[in-house]
């Protein structure tokens, strides 16, 4: 029969998959129909919902380019980015138990967000990335170990934040190149050490078509203070994570659901003086500590 009716029409899109040869697309391919047909079944979408819907989308796609990511904006402002970290994050901590486990409990996971930028440079332990940048300095410091609590040496934390403003390098126009971001390696202990500046709260970007989704949500754009950070060493899984600053506002209502108290670090303040790596400060200082635990590959 060749008529459809609001009935079949999903067991037919179904069925039209019959001859599918990967599983696993099938299998995703399958629950996205099924599950994008009882929505608009159950909110009863009209003709013009579904065509601004199409035009959203549109311009959201129009907005990405290689400096603006609107889709990840998209994605994490629905929770879908967090769900897909903190799901994956509960399979592979499984996995881990079933295998053994170890001492000490991994780095918790959270979004990378739309300002990752690869390749940024390898500076020596101890640098500053906030050098001349708006914001309070802050010392950063900590050891890397993996779930027995063994140092990792030579491990790779790849940070980057937005400044004392809550601006990232890749908002400040053509010229402004890498900013507050770098790669550092532990020492042969696991300990890393470096300066940048305490990072402030500061609003996703919302002068696209994401930003008018949240208003007309009733929603505020804004993330609390935080350092991103991704930490790689061959034999064990990379975690990509912040480090979220205690005292900032928005802790209890980030734009896109990110925060672990795991993650959530003290800032100490310091007046003028020495710092702890010897490093005489003229101007009040913070420091914050963290140490991370990978999880050795399998
Ligand atoms: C960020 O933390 O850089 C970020 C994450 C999600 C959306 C926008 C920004
Ligand atoms: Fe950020």
């Amino acid at each position: 029969m060749a008529q459809l009716d609001a009935n079949d029409i999903t067991q037919a899109v179904l069925d039209r998959m019959a001859d599918c040869q990967d599983p696993r697309f099938k299998q995703v391919m399958s629950a996205l129909v099924k599950h994008a047909h009882a929505f608009i079944r159950e909110v009863e979408l009209s003709e013009e919902e579904w065509i601004n819907t199409i035009f959203f989308l549109t311009e959201t796609g129009k907005m990405c380019d290689d400096k603006r990511q609107e889709f990840i904006l998209l994605s994490d402002t629905l929770g879908i980015s967090m769900l897909v970290v903190a799901l994956n994050q509960i399979k592979a901590a499984r996995a881990f138990q079933q295998s053994g486990g170890g001492a000490q409990t991994p780095t918790e996971a959270t979004v990378q967000g739309p300002f990752y930028w690869e390749g940024s440079p390898e500076m020596a332990l101890g640098a500053d990335i906030g050098e001349n940048m708006p914001g309070e300095p802050a010392y950063y410091h900590g050891q890397v170990t993996d779930t027995e609590g063994q140092p990792i040496a030579n491990c790779c934390l790849d940070v980057w934040s937005g400044d004392g403003e809550g601006i990232y390098d890749m908002q400040m126009g053509e010229d402004a190149g890498m900013r507050l971001r770098a790669r550092f390696r532990t020492d042969a202990q696991g300990n890393y050490r470096f300066w940048s500046i305490k990072p402030s709260f500061y609003p996703v970007p919302d002068d696209g078509p994401v930003g008018r989704m949240l208003r007309r949500m009733g929603r505020h754009p804004n993330r609390p203070g935080h350092i991103h950070m991704k930490v790689y060493a061959p034999g064990h899984q990379t975690v990509t994570t912040h480090l979220f600053v205690a005292d900032s506002p928005y802790l209890d209502s980030d734009a896109v659901f990110g925060v672990r108290n795991s993650l959530i670090v003290p800032f100490q303040q310091h007046p003028a003086g020495t710092a702890p790596d010897g490093r005489r400060m003229d101007t009040p200082y913070h420091s914050a500590t963290y140490d991370f635990r990978l999880v050795p590959a399998r």
